[in-house]
């Protein structure tokens, strides 16, 4: 079975987590980055991040060269951005065709997440969603127990696809 985390992650968290699910079950790793990041760290992020949700925007990624279509299971991960997923995920979603696909979700986020995976749901209305799972702040909270449950839950998912 071949399977593949594919994720954003501004700050770190999603990072980490995305790479213990990978190690766990040998899946590749595919990191979104938008062609146009970010500039700040402070205040000014949530202002900039909330806007791009609120209108919808769905950034440029740069190219990767993985094909979704070849993976047998696809974890996907995501912060939580104003309640819901991040604009990079919005845009992956625009593009890949998941339909029939064996999907697992999972987030970070600072403790309100909102309608994420509700939102996310929805947009994967075709596809054969086998779990989610979400973490507070794992980079500086309890990353041990993150790591723990991170690789657990992946192990189950990858167990529930091959089923
Ligand atoms: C633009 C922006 C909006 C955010 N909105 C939320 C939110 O609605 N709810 C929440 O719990 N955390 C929110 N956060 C916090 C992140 O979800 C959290 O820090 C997460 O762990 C970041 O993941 P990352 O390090 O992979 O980027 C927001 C962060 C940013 C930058």
């Amino acid at each position: 079975m071949k399977s593949i985390v594919v994720y954003y992650s501004f700050e770190g968290n999603t990072n980490l987590i995305a790479e213990v699910m990978a190690e766990a079950i040998g899946a590749d790793l595919l990191r979104l980055k938008p062609k146009k990041e970010i500039k700040s760290r402070g205040f000014g992020k949530y202002l900039w991040g909330g806007s791009q949700v609120v209108m919808n925007k769905k950034p440029e990624l740069e190219t990767f060269k993985q094909d979704l279509q070849d993976y047998d299971l696809i974890i996907i991960g995501t912060p939580v951005w104003a309640w819901t997923y991040a604009p990079p995920i919005a845009s992956l979603l625009e593009k890949a065709n998941l339909k029939n696909k064996s999907v697992g979700l999972f987030s970070c986020h600072g403790g309100q997440i909102g309608k994420t995976f509700i939102n996310l749901k929805k947009r994967l209305a075709d596809s054969n969603i086998l779990g989610e799972i979400d973490f507070f702040e794992p980079l500086s909270n309890y990353q041990t127990l993150a790591r723990e449950k991170a690789e657990k839950w992946a192990k189950d998912i990858a167990g529930k696809a091959i089923e």
